[in-house]
């Protein structure tokens, strides 16, 4: 596999490498589920996760993905490092370099956080979501997750819908998407969904029937109120009127397609727990399942390309 020092956005890769990348993790999610989770491809490698924004599923993969190939792996948030002192990012930078961390996986409310640090750390820098520009891993396990169910990640159409515009998940998710060949929409209210989000090939839509007509996907996103500026939307409950998912427009879609969500889910406000409960469509238990691979599938090969 060619080289990959640092993960900081879908925009490093091209379909070659993010191909490399899911067969690996397809590799890593089977051994998973066979029980046979302990390797020591990253024994005496140092893992940091640096965590400026509060996130459950995301570093908790990354914690357990950096544990099952072995690195050591030390957790460090906020609220308990010196960075409520005052040290800017670049300190804190500083600090873990002299500790000779190996790989440096980042969260940060600011776009480009990660892209900085990567210039001036030792370590392989993974972008894990920064402000509203990327979040790779998070694109990369849907993409497999999307693979295993439709068999290709290729040539489907896939409809993300909601707040597109505060959303990371979406940025990582148009880029790979597109870039695999497969026709993306984003679905949402105006103040969500603006028009200079358009990326060639990408089609908008404000209407939720016609967004999902003939859709192989159904991307849900959540409403970002920590990133809105102005009440963009009036009301959750209005909101859940005209775009929340529930049966009766998700039967807009193709009959079997297949609902995705990448967590934290607001029920009631963008997607109805009738629907996102449902075994037998929703796959949002399966992308939590394949972040954990995706993860190790990303961690090896940064650190490969780091010796
Ligand atoms: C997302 C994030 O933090 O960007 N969550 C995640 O990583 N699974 C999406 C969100 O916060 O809504």
């Amino acid at each position: 596999m060619a080289s990959l020092k640092h993960l900081l956005g879908i925009d490093g890769l091209n379909p070659v490498s993010a191909t490399n990348l899911l067969d690996l993790a397809e590799s890593y999610a089977l051994l998973n589920r066979s029980g046979k989770t302990q390797r020591d491809s990253l024994r005496g490698r140092t893992l940091i996760n640096l965590f400026f924004e509060d996130s459950t599923r995301t570093r908790t993969s990354f914690e357990l993905a950096g544990r099952r190939l072995g690195a050591d792996v030390v957790n460090m948030s906020v609220s308990t490092s010196s960075v409520t002192k005052g040290e800017t990012l670049l300190d804190t930078a500083a600090t873990l370099n002299a500790m000779n961390c190996d790989l440096l996986v980042v969260r940060h409310k600011s776009s480009g956080a990660p892209a900085l640090l990567a210039q001036k750390v030792g370590a392989s820098v993974i972008n894990a979501g920064d402000g509203t520009h990327e979040h790779p891993t998070q694109a990369l396990l849907d993409a497999l997750t999307i693979r295993r169910h439709k068999g290709r990640i290729s040539g489907l159409t896939v409809a993300i819908c909601g707040d597109i515009a505060h959303s990371r998940v979406a940025r990582s998710n148009i880029l790979l998407l597109t870039m695999m060949g497969n026709f993306v929409r984003l679905v949402g209210p105006p103040t969500l969904v603006p028009g200079s989000i358009g990326v060639n090939g990408v089609e908008i839509f404000h209407d939720m029937e016609e967004g999902l007509k003939g859709a192989d996907l159904v991307m849900m996103l959540r409403l970002q109120k920590e990133r809105m500026s102005a009440g963009l939307v009036p009301s959750s409950r209005e909101f859940f009127t005209y775009y929340g998912l529930d049966r009766k427009k998700l039967a807009f879609a193709k009959p079997d397609a297949l609902v995705m969500h990448p967590g934290p889910m607001n029920r009631g406000v963008e997607i109805d727990s009738e629907v996102a409960d449902d075994a037998a469509r929703s796959l949002i238990k399966e992308q939590v399942e394949m972040g954990v691979a995706v993860r190790m599938a990303v961690l090896d090969t940064c650190a490969r390309s780091n010796t």
